[in-house]
């Protein structure tokens, strides 16, 4: 068991740390946790000055009939960050993921364009005026898998082709016209054959719509990162970032975390292998002045997704996020910090 370190418990959080920048600093997490832990919400109240819609948000959370809307989590989450003075993220209006049971049965080519419209309508309508940002797509991009496009082969894309993104993005913008409208994907980060193939694609696809007038504002990545991967070049990136922010576009690293599946188990190595990979990581996308946010997908290791999504040979429980699982700071929380402290300042929006 780590030592706490008072000193580094009253320093000044992340947050903070960030406004000072004209950066966001948030989290994504579920109204049940933020109801249920309330050690833990402190934390995100804390830490935090925007809250992200981990699960609330997407179809499965707000459909439970072709008919019904259930905004009853994401409302609590509205209200908590409301409350504690934090912006609020919405995510996901458009992803191939958590959709309802029902889906399969209801929607077929002919009412697949009534759904999505009538669920944005509804849904960014609902938030309209509180919402910061909404991931209005999410994984769109599959540059080699079947489509032919470089889209993800989706039940949207299969009723509607590759006119579903431009009709999503124009029904939430005509929902909300001021939130910031955000395509968000993964696999972006590294300079493996993979992630260049995707970052290629995905400039593609925002010079199309940037083109074409679709009101996309910003690109999120997701940067899942991953602690054994060694092929990182900040040259690549920086240069992958700069051509998003030539056309215009803001950037938002969107649900940061780090992966320490292949690390040693040893608490303190581990830890620190993590906190390198925030820390180049960080200080790369930081120089570009078009990135305004770092959001981690969780913000204590109490509760992160990777625990079943990525789980250690081991049976360790992993380390991937700023807090430990007792909500105390950890190695990365530092890396973010400096990561921030040293960051060249934006305007304030
Ligand atoms: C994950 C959540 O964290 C889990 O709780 C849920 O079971 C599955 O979805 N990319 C995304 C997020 O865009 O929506 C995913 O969130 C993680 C990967």
């Amino acid at each position: 068991m780590a030592m706490v370190n008072p000193t580094l418990e009253a320093a000044l959080p992340l947050g903070d740390r960030a406004d000072v920048k004209g950066l966001l600093y948030g989290a994504a997490t579920t109204a049940r946790k933020i109801q249920q832990d309330s050690a833990f919400a402190a934390a995100v109240a804390r830490e935090c000055n925007l809250l992200v819609a981990e699960n609330d948000l997407k179809w499965r959370a707000l459909r439970p009939t072709p008919e019904q809307f259930d905004f009853t989590r994401g409302d609590a989450l509205a209200a908590f960050a409301q409350a504690h003075n934090l912006q609020f993220r919405g995510h996901t209006c458009v992803w191939h993921n958590a959709l309802p049971d029902w889906f399969e049965q209801v929607v077929t080519h002919q009412n697949a364009e009534q759904f999505l419209t009538d669920h944005i309508r509804t849904v960014v309508g609902h938030y309209a005026g509180k919402m910061h940002s909404w991931d209005v797509v999410n994984e769109a991009i599959d540059p080699v898998g079947e489509g032919i496009d470089g889209l993800r082969d989706t039940p949207w894309h299969r009723f509607l082709g590759a006119d579903y993104i431009d009709i999503a993005f124009h029904t939430a913008a005509a929902a909300d016209p001021n939130a910031l409208l955000v395509l968000n994907d993964y696999d972006l980060d590294y300079a493996i054959p993979r992630d260049a193939a995707k970052r290629e694609a995905i400039l593609r696809l925002l010079q199309e719509l940037v083109a074409r007038g679709v009101p996309v504002h910003a690109l999120g990545m997701q940067a899942h990162l991953r602690a054994s991967e060694p092929n990182f070049d900040p040259m690549i990136l920086r240069d992958f970032l700069r051509q998003v922010a030539d056309l215009g576009l803001k950037i938002l690293i969107t649900e940061l975390d780090v992966v320490d599946q292949d690390l040693p188990r040893a608490l303190h190595t581990r830890d620190l292998a993590v906190a390198n990979v925030y820390q180049t990581y960080l200080d790369t996308v930081l120089q570009q002045p078009a990135v305004i946010a770092v959001l981690t997908w969780g913000l204590s290791d109490r509760y992160t997704w990777l625990a079943g999504f990525r789980p250690r040979s081991d049976g360790a429980a992993p380390r991937p996020l700023p807090l430990d699982a007792l909500l105390y700071r950890k190695p990365a929380w530092s890396a973010i910090a400096s990561a921030f402290d040293q960051a060249p300042s934006r305007p304030h929006l």
